[in-house]
């Protein structure tokens, strides 16, 4: 992926989504990986309660990576995805869904401020895989806020970060796990896990982060609204 120097996210970049779609590589600006991550993904959520009945948002979707395998899990209708780049997704839907019927075009919305415009309120679970370690503190303060908003109905919030193990080791570069270069203040961003879970509380949820190995080192963090009693999706 194309990382110009100093951007505060390699997305911003003029241009990068026209010329990376052009160039037929959907697939490779959303991490490659592809059938793992994909697969993967579908794993963790269904671990955290979801069923083909639930309704799924994925923040951050790109090519539909997780998409191509929820769409056909899940009762038709039942996934919206949101991105930077409506042109991104829906490239996903045509060449990576087996049936794209399967998936209204209105359930894709372009979303570059995690204001999740026409997500219905009865989403059960959402996802953000891989967005916010490319974005700084501040958007996912903002996306936390908005989804506690927009989807009281919530049971579930997965998404993933970088973790620096102290304040000292956060204010410089850090090798993860997998060998991923992650920084303070230039993607890929790290952050302190009690930095996280103060965002996630202020924005009312309540957060633990699972030992789930995940690629590139990402550690998931596991929302939920902080005044649900505890009970089991599976029960829903
Ligand atoms: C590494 S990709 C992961 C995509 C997807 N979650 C997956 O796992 O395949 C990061 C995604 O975040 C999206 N993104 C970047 N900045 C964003 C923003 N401000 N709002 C919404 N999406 C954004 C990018 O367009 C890209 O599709």
């Amino acid at each position: 992926m194309t990382r110009p120097k100093g951007a505060i996210s390699p997305y911003l970049a003029p241009g990068f989504y026209d010329r990376a779609l052009e160039e037929g590589r959907h697939r490779d600006i959303v991490g490659g990986r592809w059938d793992e991550t994909g697969r993967l993904q579908m794993r963790l959520l269904t671990e955290a309660g979801l069923r083909p009945h639930h309704r799924l948002l994925d923040i951050g979707a790109g090519a539909l990576r997780l998409g191509c395998r929820a769409v056909p899990y899940l009762e038709p209708g039942h996934y919206w995805a949101t991105d930077a780049s409506h042109a991104l997704m829906e490239r996903g839907r045509q060449v990576e869904l087996a049936d794209p019927a399967r998936l209204p075009p209105d359930r894709l919305i372009g979303d570059a401020e995690f204001s999740l415009p026409g997500v219905p309120a009865d989403i059960d679970f959402a996802i953000a895989f891989a967005v916010f370690t490319h974005l700084p503190a501040e958007r996912l303060d903002t996306a936390l806020r908005s989804i506690r908003a927009r989807c009281p109905s919530l049971t579930a919030l997965l998404f993933t970060v970088f973790l620096a193990p102290d304040a000292e080791a956060a204010r410089g570069a850090l090798r993860q796990p997998d060998g991923v270069v992650t920084h303070p203040a230039r993607p890929p961003y790290h952050r302190l896990a009690g930095d996280v879970a103060a965002s996630a509380q202020s924005a009312g949820f309540t957060l633990e982060f699972r030992a789930d190995r995940l690629p590139r080192g990402q550690v998931l963090a596991f929302a939920r609204p902080a005044n649900q009693g505890g009970g089991d999706a599976r029960d829903r």
